[in-house]
């Protein structure tokens, strides 16, 4: 083939396809069916990666999947399976079983390997979706209904994520932490040996990049409100780190209005004022629990899409799991999946194209007709996806 053949059936996109682990796959399906009907102008590279390898190879994230990576625009991504060490062990392959393999969340090491600092999650209630939060009868002081919209930043790549934990505690990090004197009575009252430590580190930079993210995020889309979420009066380090970084950063946003609340009251707030909040911050533990409450205020989690995003990489995921007992029965609600790829749309400045699929989820969800289990109907995974297909191609 000539160069100029070559270049002429390039795709203009190269997007690495992980459907990952039980459901993964039904809805990744449903959402291959919409961006052909968009007509992306896209190739598709399947990539392996979930529970399939760990048991198989030993790793969940095979490196031939890191290196096709390295070679797309960006990935979306399904659902993956991930259980603690001690079951994860157990299902390895006989051969594998012996050889000290530790097992590693592959979206949690997707995440750090690509420095994919940012994890936004939009949750927004769409008129007609019967598992709005009640029935989304929100009203503000004057007694309008008001839509709850909002939008998680969580810091991706730190905190309890790290992946910094012992069991047993080594004696030289015993010795180390020492140098807090509050440390000492862990090894008189349970002796090193029934230790288990899981760190939370935080840095600066970590901290300062997702308030600006969150922040920059708000004065584009013309949002008045950004709230941290921390507990800085418990954890004092890395919750005064964040809330200091936080500060600083808002001084720049001056038409913005910058707040705070302690994660265990706002779950509390959240519950009765949903509608109070736009767009909030967080450190990554912090982040995952929020984001989760969040999404059940929006019919759950068929509903919460999310962008891991880097500097110049991207992979799209919606915030559910994989489900196994649902696996290949198509009965899942792919809604999560869609608004992931319409993520994925604008990311690529595909605005048309992200505006027309938003338009047609909600124009679906209005309408009542196609409806899987979850939203009270009878459809299947693929039914919602052609219904939601023929809306946003016409
Ligand atoms: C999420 C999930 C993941 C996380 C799991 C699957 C490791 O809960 O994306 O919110 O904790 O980040
Ligand atoms: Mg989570």
């Amino acid at each position: 083939m000539k160069l100029v053949d070559k270049v002429a059936t390039m795709a203009k996109y190269k997007i690495a396809w992980m459907p990952g682990d039980g459901v993964g796959h039904d809805v990744m399906e449903a959402a291959r069916l919409v961006l052909d009907r968009l007509k992306l102008d896209a190739e598709y590279v399947p990539c392996e990666i979930g529970w399939e390898f760990w048991c198989k190879e030993g790793n969940a994230l095979p490196d031939r999947t890191v290196k096709a990576l390295k070679e797309t625009t960006c990935g979306l991504f399904g659902a993956i399976t991930s259980k603690p060490q001690s079951e994860a062990k157990e299902e390895l392959a006989p051969e594998l079983k012996d050889k000290g393999l530790v097992y590693f969340s592959p979206i949690v090491g997707l995440r750090q390997m690509f420095n994919l600092h940012t994890n936004m999650r939009p949750c927004k209630s769409y008129p007609g979706n019967p598992l709005n939060y009640r029935g989304n009868k929100i009203t503000n002081p004057s007694g309008e209904d008001v839509p709850i919209d909002q939008v998680v930043f969580r810091e991706n790549t730190e905190g309890m994520y790290g992946g910094v934990e012992f069991f047993p505690l080594p004696e030289p990090v015993y010795t180390a932490l020492c140098a807090n004197p509050k440390m000492k009575k862990w090894k008189d009252k349970a002796g090193l040996e029934n230790i288990a430590l899981s760190t939370r580190i935080m840095s600066r930079q970590g901290c300062t990049n997702i308030c600006k993210q969150a922040f920059e995020f708000a004065k584009k889309t013309g949002r008045k409100r950004v709230t941290l979420i921390e507990k800085p009066n418990v954890l004092r380090e890395t919750g005064g780190l964040m809330m200091r970084c936080f500060k600083d950063v808002a001084k720049n946003y001056p038409d913005i209005r910058a707040d705070d609340a302690n994660i265990d009251a706002i779950c509390m707030w959240m519950f009765k004022n949903p509608q109070d909040y736009s767009v909030l911050v967080a450190e990554n533990m912090f982040g995952d629990i929020v984001s989760d409450l969040c999404a059940g205020l929006v019919g759950g989690l068929g509903f919460a899409p999310s962008a891991n995003l880097g500097d110049n990489y991207a992979v799209f995921e919606p915030t559910h799991g994989s489900a196994p007992k649902y696996a290949g029965q198509y009965k899942v609600n792919p809604i999560a999946m869609l608004l992931t790829a319409k993520l994925m749309l604008d990311w690529l400045k595909e605005t048309e194209m992200a505006t027309r699929l938003e338009s047609a989820i909600a124009r679906v969800i209005a309408e009542g007709k196609v409806r899987t289990y979850d939203m009270g109907g009878k459809a299947s995974t693929l039914d919602v996806a052609k219904a939601i297909a023929e809306y946003a191609s016409s």
